[in-house]
């Protein structure tokens, strides 16, 4: 393997440039429109706790294990994978990694982008005024009345694909790299400016409360799913976009420091976020339970009572494209690069096409708003909450599963030890450790859990007057249950993916 080459694509000036690209890749709506909402609507502090833990058990491991595999591959996330297989001679399942990550990055970023054309519409709508002294339902309006307007939010959907199309054609260094380094430190700068505004004006001790007071008897199985698929979503992890930026990565930099900085900027980030958004919300007395019109009503409805709202709530919007406009860059980024590699054609005409796919895409989740609204996918989903659930809650679990699997698994020891590069001997095996035993397990009863219907098992859990599901999660039959499915799973994996040839002529 080319393991000294630079990826064709371009490397990374040092270091810092990789950690403000990855920074830039995991900070994004996932972090400021999402973390707060779910938040709020699976109860607050317990859930908090559990993301937490979920983003220091599963995704630190996994992204240290995708930047590993990215930077020895050399290649796109797809011909990493076949590169890396063929490497460890393992059996040619887990080049599903590639494949499926690809696919859920043009998911993602045709919902993605849908959402991230809300806020370019918002930074207009802010700065104009259009929420000055309104009172609320105005404000609540003003979003049923985007949202009311498929034509409006294709105009917003499409500007959003073009700005990032318009980076990642440019390359890696070109494009990707000088923009990012632009845009990082001004989102640092205005998320500061922001918080401390919030600071002053909210009702931030009741935010605190909010976040960090743990009920666990408000936690549900779902919940749980819903913290674990966050921490992938938040971190990007799961689908090749950080093996993408792994592969770019130079050859002497540390993976683990790297990582770490990259994960405990991005939880803070969350945090901020959170910290940003609730006291806003509670000094209204408004429920925090909104769901994803929180960001889009709650807040301009209390910047517009605010003194200087509008210059405010303008700039916080603006934060939140460049968000998700540096995030936007690394979804479409893995794909592309398998283009250019597998058809030998320019970055323009790879980008260009899988941009229009993409675009094209979003058009269902702009129609699941108002003419496709009755138009289910999954029960009860429209195509814009089927594509986010399915992504968040399936796909990436999944693709984060088997990454963690294949490096603790699939590929040599010496190659995963030579590659991560530890001074500490100690700390590269508890790393190991954890990667081979704590994270599948942890992701696969997460999994089976979450996605099993939790009263089929036991109807005790139904609440007959609400019709909703009780909430003990841990040690009851079910989750043992889940248990020993999901080590056996993980044995299944394991071994049908490791010695494929055996007793075949291939
Ligand atoms: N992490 C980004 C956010 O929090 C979204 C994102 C960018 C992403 N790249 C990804 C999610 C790759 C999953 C996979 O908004």
């Amino acid at each position: 393997m080319a393991n000294n080459n630079e990826s064709i694509h371009g490397s990374w000036r040092n270091r810092w440039t990789f950690i403000l690209a990855a920074t830039g890749s995991a900070v994004g709506l996932g972090n400021i429109w999402k973390f707060p909402y779910i938040t709020g609507e699976y109860g607050g502090g317990a859930f908090v706790l559990v993301y937490l833990m979920c983003i220091a058990l599963v995704g630190i491991p996994v992204m240290m294990a995708e930047v590993a595999m990215g930077r020895r591959g050399r290649q796109s996330p797809i011909n990493s994978m076949k590169a890396l297989v063929s490497e460890a001679k393992a059996g040619p399942g887990w080049k599903l990694i590639g494949w499926m990550g690809a696919l859920a990055g043009f998911l993602i970023l045709s919902f993605y982008s849908v959402v991230a054309g809300w806020s370019l519409s918002y930074v207009l709508k802010m700065a104009t005024g259009v929420f000055t002294e309104v009172d609320q339902t105005v404000a609540g309006d003003q979003f049923n009345g985007l949202l009311a307007d498929p034509s409006m939010l294709m105009v917003w959907h499409t500007i959003f694909m073009i700005l990032t199309v318009g980076v990642v054609i440019r390359g890696v260094n070109k494009g990707i790299e000088s923009t990012i380094t632009v845009l990082m430190p001004l989102l640092f700068v205005l998320l500061v400016i922001l918080i401390g505004y919030g600071a002053s004006k909210g009702d931030i001790m009741s935010a605190v409360d909010f976040m960090f007071a743990a009920d666990f008897s408000k936690l549900s199985m779902e919940a749980v799913l819903v913290a674990l698929g966050h921490s992938f979503f938040t971190l990007s992890l799961g689908m090749g976009a950080i093996m993408a930026y792994g592969s770019y990565m130079p050859r002497n930099a540390s993976i683990a420091s790297t990582v770490f900085t990259v994960a405990g900027l991005d939880t803070l980030v969350a945090l901020l976020a959170g910290l940003a958004i609730f006291p806003i919300v509670f000094a209204n007395g408004l429920e925090p339970s909104a769901g994803p019109g929180l960001m889009f009503v709650t807040l301009p409805f209390t910047f517009g009572q605010m003194p200087g709202g509008q210059f405010f709530g303008a700039l916080f919007f603006i934060l939140v494209a460049f968000a998700a406009w540096s995030s936007a860059i690394s979804l479409i980024e893995p794909a592309t690069a398998w283009a250019v590699e597998r058809f030998k054609v320019s970055r323009a005409k790879a980008c260009t096409l899988i941009g229009v796919i993409i675009w094209a895409l979003g058009i269902g989740s702009v129609l699941s708003f108002n003419d496709w609204s009755e138009f289910h996918l999954l029960p009860g989903k429209t195509i814009f909450d089927t594509f986010d659930f399915m992504t968040a809650n399936v796909m990436l679990p999944l693709g984060g599963l088997l990454i963690a699997l294949f490096v603790g698994f699939g590929m040599k020891y010496h190659h995963a030890y030579n590659e991560m590069n530890m001074k500490n001997a100690g700390l590269f095996n508890l790393w190991y450790i954890v990667l081979r035993f704590v994270t599948p397990v942890a992701i696969a009863i997460v999994f089976i859990n979450g996605l099993l219907p939790e009263c089929s098992f036991n109807a005790e859990l139904l609440n007959a007057e609400t019709g909703e599901c009780g909430n003990s999660v841990f040690m009851t039959p079910r989750f043992i249950g889940g248990v020993i499915l999901a080590v056996t799973y993980i044995g299944i994996i394991v071994k049908s993916l490791q010695k494929p040839s055996r007793g075949l002529s291939s």
